[in-house]
C-alpha cells in the first residue's frame, strides 16, 4: 500500500522505501518465532552508524539480550503490559546512553584534539549523552525497518533497576528496550492519528 500525503511529490526517496520506513511501517506488539540473525543486526548498525550526532559523539550503546537467562533478568523490570511483548520477541535490545562517551572523542572527532575536555562537567555530559543516544534510537528504529523487520520500542520500564541489574560497573544509562523481529499474530494496535503540519510547524 502506498500512502500519498500532500507534498509527497517532493520526496526523492522512492515510494516503496517511504512505505517501508514510514507510511506502512508500524510498531509491533507481537512477534513470530523467526530468529533475527547477527548478520541482520550488523547490517542495521552499519547503516544507522552514519546518521549524525553532536560532535559525532555516538553515545548509544546496544546490548542484545540473546540468552534466556538474560531475558529472565530483564523482564521483571518492564511494566506489566510490556512483559509479554519482550517474552515473545525473537530479539530484544537494551538501548543505553554511555555517559563517558567523551573518552571516544579523540577517535571519532580527531580534528578537534581537545574535544574531550569540553565534557568534564558530568551533568551536562549526561544530558548530551541522553539527547544524542535518543536521536540514535530513532535512527535505529528506522534501520530495523530498513532490513524488513519490525521494532517495538518501549520506555515503560524501571530504567534504574535495569542499570543496576546489567550495568552496575559501567557508565551506561538505560533509555529503552526495543523488541525486534517479524510481526506475529495480530501485531498492530489501531493506527493513532498524527498531528497536522499546521500544529507542528510554524514560520517566523
Ligand atoms: C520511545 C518509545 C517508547 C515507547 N514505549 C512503549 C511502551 O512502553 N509500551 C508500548 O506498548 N508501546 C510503547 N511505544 C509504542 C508507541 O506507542 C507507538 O510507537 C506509537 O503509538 C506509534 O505506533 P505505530 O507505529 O503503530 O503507528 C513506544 C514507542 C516509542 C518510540
Amino acid at each position: 500500500m502506498t500512502i500519498t500525503d500532500t507534498g509527497s511529490s517532493a520526496l526523492v526517496l522512492d515510494a516503496a522505501a517511504a512505505d517501508l520506513l514510514f507510511h506502512t511501517a508500524r510498531t509491533a506488539n507481537t512477534f513470530s518465532d523467526e530468529p533475527v540473525s547477527d548478520e541482520q543486526v550488523r547490517a542495521i548498525y552499519d547503516l544507522v552508524k552514519w546518521a549524525p550526532t553532536s560532535m559525532n559523539a555516538q553515545p548509544l550503546r546496544i546490548v542484545l539480550v540473546r540468552s534466556s537467562e538474560a531475558r529472565e533478568r530483564l523482564v521483571p523490570h518492564l511494566s506489566p503490559g510490556n512483559q509479554t511483548k519482550t517474552q515473545s520477541a525473537p530479539l530484544v535490545a537494551i538501548v543505553a546512553a554511555d555517559v563517558d562517551f567523551h573518552e571516544n572523542l579523540p577517535q571519532v572527532f580527531p580534528h578537534l584534539p581537545n574535544a574531550r575536555d569540553f565534557f568534564t562537567e558530568p551533568v551536562a555530559r549526561e544530558q548530551t549523552a541522553r539527547f544524542n543516544a535518543g536521536l540514535q534510537i530513532g535512527y535505529l528504529i528506522l534501520g530495523i525497518r530498513a532490513v524488513g523487520l519490525a521494532a517495538g520500542p518501549m520506555t515503560g520500564l524501571d530504567t534504574a533497576a535495569v542499570d543496576k541489574e546489567f550495568f552496575a560497573d559501567q557508565p551506561l544509562r538505560t533509555l529503552a528496550v526495543i523488541n525486534i523481529g517479524r510481526p506475529g499474530e495480530n501485531p498492530w494496535f489501531g493506527r493513532s492519528p498524527r498531528l497536522d503540519y499546521e500544529q507542528v510547524v510554524s514560520v517566523l
